[in-house]
């Protein structure tokens, strides 16, 4: 069982990164509707990896590096700040989507964001969130991608 929760917790995330480059992609060409959509999207997935990482941990699954000591140090560089960035990522993600929420409930539609200054004052709020949110949280999804196949192929199940 806990094999098949650690898969989907890397595909979820793995999944959340595609959805975060999609999402910001739709913003750089001025598409605000399909930004919105992919950037919920993004935000599901990346809090069902984080029930399914939070199970796996309670269910005791857990792997050590057994690769080549040379590369120990790099590894655990890796892991360290990918925990310490994760743990970031969650907060800065909520404060992004609190200020668009805000922006979004001033403006009505999101047409209408020019129009209302409080809704154009929240989404320069949420623009300077995304300035952090956006580089941590694709952090994450690539080193997590990482440490998954560095662990599929130096990584030993150590069981509790
Ligand atoms: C955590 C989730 C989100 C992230 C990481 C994110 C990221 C971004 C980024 C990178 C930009 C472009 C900033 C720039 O031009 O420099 C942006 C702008 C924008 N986002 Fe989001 N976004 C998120 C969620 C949302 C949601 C849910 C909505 C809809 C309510 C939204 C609406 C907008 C709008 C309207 C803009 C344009 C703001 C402007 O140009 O004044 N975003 N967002």
């Amino acid at each position: 069982m806990a094999p098949i929760i650690n898969q989907w917790a890397v595909i979820t995330i793995v999944l959340s990164g595609i959805a975060l480059v999609i999402g910001v992609t739709f913003i750089r060409r001025g598409n605000r509707e399909m930004h919105m959509r992919f950037m919920l999207l993004a935000s599901v997935l990346a809090t069902l990896f984080l029930v399914l990482y939070l199970t796996r941990l309670g269910l005791g699954y857990e792997k050590k590096y057994v690769g080549p000591a040379e590369w120990r140090g790099a590894y655990f560089a890796l892991l360290i700040t990918h925990i310490l960035m994760a743990a970031l990522n969650l907060p800065l993600a909520v404060g992004a989507l609190y200020w668009a929420s805000r922006g979004l409930r001033a403006a009505g539609n999101l047409s209408r964001i020019e129009s209302v200054p409080q809704a154009r004052a929240a989404f320069a709020t949420h623009r300077r969130w995304t300035r952090w949110t956006v580089p941590v949280w694709l952090y994450v999804a690539v080193t997590g991608w990482i440490i998954y196949l560095v662990l599929g192929s130096y990584g030993q199940l150590s069981v509790r």
